[in-house]
């Protein structure tokens, strides 16, 4: 396409900046797959801005693939103490449907430090179609223009087997909206294709400690798709984005029970992110105190909290004629930073992940959003002491029916034979009207 003249750059001949992890160590070319060159590349390094003050770069050089970019080479410079003494390893995240709403917000969250921290140089790799190419390039720019100090690559590309590459986060955000009179065995076809592919590129190219956050709807099923298509990465490191529930739910409870929302905690949800969902309000806490000590009405909790929290995304819709972008966005700097901070004594996150082996006697092989904890590490454990009763587990049962039935619709994507879609009617996501 010859899209990567977009860019004029002018230190093509400037020493790279540091790579992520695994830069060192690159796998070759994907036998199956053919690689393309690299669309376009913002980079900025400290280095490369000490060659310009030095007088180290001269026009002979020979032009490098990976070019530093105009003026955010030099726009600013790190003392040589703060490098090595406080600057972690850059960490490497790439973002697909990276020219969308969401990604709009979430990637200026992402460059600012306010997910993975102000000590925590970062590059991000926007994926995005060739439709969208331009719509990429204006988003590098407006990242450009923001001057973020932590923010030290920026590429954009179509190709995931080249914008995966090394990566040590995947959020998987670009997916096909069902459309009016789609089928949703249609959707869950066409988007699981798009994850499919996406993981057999992860598989081939990206860190094998890389941690995946799927958020393109279905998200949970194809968080599936995704990790039976990438065997050599652990079925642990995929995630399906329940956060975004999890908030909705905190935030009735606390319109209901008249306090702030920060009172609210050990709220879980289980199960789909679909109208199936089940946000739990018998282990949930307002000021350390039992949901259903606090809030006594029981038909609330179990009628309308249940459904608002469910139907918000729909609601949502309506009001502003198009899905929830923001608080989507909010949630996913939310799921990232529960992984990668420790979990505060007690509390617990919610996020969708593969069952097998769970202790609460959910179907196995299925992608089901479940209470976890994290030491911070980027990894996670189930939590253990959770309650159930009747209530809790049929509806648990209701969703992980709707899941299984999801699976079988995606069999041809997941390696398990052919597809038989046979769902049931009331099978939405939260933002179907
Ligand atoms: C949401 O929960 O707001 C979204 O998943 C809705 C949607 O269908 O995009």
């Amino acid at each position: 396409m010859g899209l990567s003249t977009a860019y004029s750059p002018v230190g093509s001949h400037l020493a790279p900046a540091p790579l992520g992890a695994g830069a060192a160590h690159r796998r070759s070319a994907q036998p199956h797959r053919p690689r393309r060159a690299l669309l376009a590349t913002v980079r900025c390094s400290v280095d490369a801005a000490k060659q310009v003050q030095d007088g180290v770069a001269t026009a002979e050089a020979p032009p490098s693939r990976k070019d530093c970019f105009g003026v955010f080479c030099t726009t600013y410079d790190l003392k040589a103490d703060d490098k090595t003494k406080s600057w972690k390893k850059l960490v490497s995240v790439a973002v697909s449907g990276a020219a969308g709403m969401i990604s709009n917000h979430l990637l200026f969250k992402l460059a600012s430090g306010e997910v993975f921290g102000q000590d925590q140089p970062i590059a991000l790799k926007l994926l995005g179609s060739e439709r969208s190419f331009q719509a990429l390039e204006g988003v590098a720019m407006e990242l450009e223009d923001s001057l973020y100090p932590l923010l030290r690559e920026v590429s954009i590309g179509i190709d995931p087997y080249e914008v995966f590459e090394d990566i040590d986060w995947a959020l998987l955000i670009g997916a096909k909206p069902r459309g009016p009179g789609m089928e949703r065995a249609a959707l869950l076809d066409i988007n699981g294709q798009i994850f499919a592919d996406q993981g057999k590129a992860l598989n081939a190219v990206a860190s094998r400690n890389v941690k995946v956050l799927v958020v393109g709807n279905p998200c949970n099923t194809n968080a599936l798709i995704c990790l039976k298509n990438a065997p050599n990465i652990p079925a642990k490191n995929f995630h399906a984005l329940t956060r975004l529930d999890e908030n909705r739910a905190k935030c009735q409870l606390a319109l209901k029970a008249g306090v702030f929302y920060d009172k609210v905690s050990n709220v879980t949800i289980w199960g789909n992110h679909s109208t199936t969902q089940v946000p739990d309000f018998l282990n949930a806490k307002i000021d350390g105190r039992p949901v259903k000590e606090v809030i006594k009405d029981t038909k609330w909790l179990e009628e309308e909290f249940t459904m608002t929290v469910q139907k918000r995304g729909g609601v949502l819709i309506k009001k502003w004629g198009r899905s929830s972008a923001a608080s989507t966005a909010v949630s996913i700097a939310d799921a990232i930073k529960s992984l990668v901070t420790p979990t505060p004594e007690g509390d617990w996150f919610s996020t969708g992940v593969y069952t097998t082996g769970n202790p609460y006697g959910i179907a196995e092989d299925i992608v089901f959003s479940m209470p976890c904890r994290s030491k911070g590490d980027g990894d996670y454990e189930l939590v253990t002491d959770v309650s159930m009763d009747d209530f809790l587990w049929e509806r648990i049962k209701k969703s992980e029916a709707e899941l299984l039935a999801e699976k079988k619709c995606v069999a041809h994507l997941t390696g398990e034979g052919n597809a038989f879609c046979d769902l049931p009617e009331d099978t939405m996501l939260p933002g179907e009207v």
